[in-house]
């Protein structure tokens, strides 16, 4: 198999900014693919640059790229050689879209992934976020992400199903409490009601979930993204300034009440030492993502320091296929549970799907059940389910 040709063009993504789109021809065979972009990024992630960036640099990555075997790990390793650490010398936009187009062409992804990884395919469990703040959101809540984890239940389907009716019931609750405007939704499809406080969305969630019977089957889970919120030393949440100390009593409070499935990005992302410290606290699991960054070095950094104990994987943000399955099989040989995670500018690709199918990942995370972005992942899901069962 040989890297034969690569073209790229601009498209819109869910924020209406540019995304790239490219195509890459293998052995006669074009394959396409298109890549997303955070928002709140960390970081230690590789470089992503303006799209009219990764075309002017076309030429040149091409002219190393093509005639390259494309083999997955002999054109990742090479993928990795020319664009350098953090993949600054071509942006990770042109890296990533080459490798997973490059698997694309082995034939159906969840299938390649499976055997790459030496894993079985399974369906995994969704993460739903129903409530933004942050910056993915208009209003005063600090933390990013508000979840619902509908793990006790039999097939995939009956999880989207259950996620849905729950949705749907928080709109006509916020609507009746709040007001029309409050069910306006933010960058993933969750709802951005005005509220000020990180229980007010917890509880509003909980509310939903006794109405409906779910609150055993349905988990809640949060992404606090805390970095956003760290200035000047301080964790500026819930109303109030709070030292590290403090607020790890006041986030394990909310965590033991609530009794939280997982809480995601705690503390800053430069604060190992603060990150052991939640992580003994606490009995959820917690998630590292702009901690870890999908990164091999940091994630056995974090191993070693017991920082957290498990992985959010985002593609994007270490830039190649090969890359991404060393994070998962680290992962899976310390017995940390890894979360397959879209980003919060996304155009409507579905490889996060298979990706999570084929590797055997307990977790995704793909937004709300609603917008067209969000919605394609979880609809390839649900049609793989059909085939894999
Ligand atoms: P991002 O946020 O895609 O805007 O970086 C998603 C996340 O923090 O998980
Ligand atoms: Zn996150």
């Amino acid at each position: 198999m040989e890297v034969q040709d690569i073209k790229v063009r601009k498209i819109l993504n869910s924020r209406g900014l540019w995304a790239l789109e490219l195509d890459l021809k293998v052995d006669e065979k074009w394959s396409r693919v298109s890549v997303p972009a955070g928002l709140s990024r960390g970081k230690n992630e590789a470089a992503q640059f303006e799209v009219s960036k990764s075309m002017e640099l076309l030429p040149k990555f091409k002219s190393q790229v093509v005639g390259a075997y494309a083999d997955q790990e002999t054109l990742d390793k090479q993928l990795q050689k020319i664009s350098g650490p953090q993949k600054k010398k071509f942006g990770v936009d042109l890296v990533l879209a080459t490798s997973i187009a490059a698997l694309k062409a082995q034939g159906t992804i969840y299938k390649t992934i499976a055997k790459l990884a030496e894993t079985k395919s399974a369906m995994p469990t969704p993460m739903l976020n129903i409530i933004n703040g942050g910056l993915h959101a208009g209003n005063n809540l600090a933390i990013q992400e508000f979840m619902i984890v509908p793990h006790r239940f039999g097939t995939f389907a009956e999880k989207i199903e259950a996620a849905a009716e729950i949705y749907q019931r928080l709109r006509e609750n916020l609507k009746a409490k709040y007001g029309r405007a409050a069910v306006n939704i933010g960058d993933e499809g969750g709802f951005a009601p005005p509220m000020e406080t990180t229980v007010d969305a917890i509880e509003a969630i909980q509310a939903v979930l006794d109405e409906l019977g779910h609150s055993k089957s349905v988990g809640i889970a949060l992404d606090c993204a805390a970095s956003s919120y760290f200035e000047n030393k301080k964790y500026v949440i819930d109303g109030k300034a709070l030292t590290t100390n403090n607020y790890i009593e006041h986030l394990k409070e909310i965590c033991t009440k609530y009794s939280l499935f997982s809480v995601e990005d705690p503390i800053q992302e430069d604060d190992f030492a603060g990150w052991t410290n939640f992580t003994k606290e606490v009995n959820c699991i917690v998630v590292g993502d702009d901690l870890l960054v999908t990164n091999p070095k940091r994630v056995d950094e974090a191993m070693k320091k017991k920082a957290c104990d498990a992985v959010l994987v985002k593609p994007n943000q270490i830039g190649t296929v090969t890359e991404t399955l060393k994070v998962i099989d680290m992962a899976r040989k310390a017995g940390w549970k890894y979360i397959i995670s879209h980003r919060s500018g996304e155009t409507n690709s579905d490889f996060i799907a298979h990706l999570a199918v084929g590797s055997e990942a307990p977790l995704i995370k793909a937004g709300a059940p609603a917008r067209g972005e969000r919605v394609a992942k979880y609809n390839r899901l649900l049609r793989l389910e059909k085939v894999i069962s």
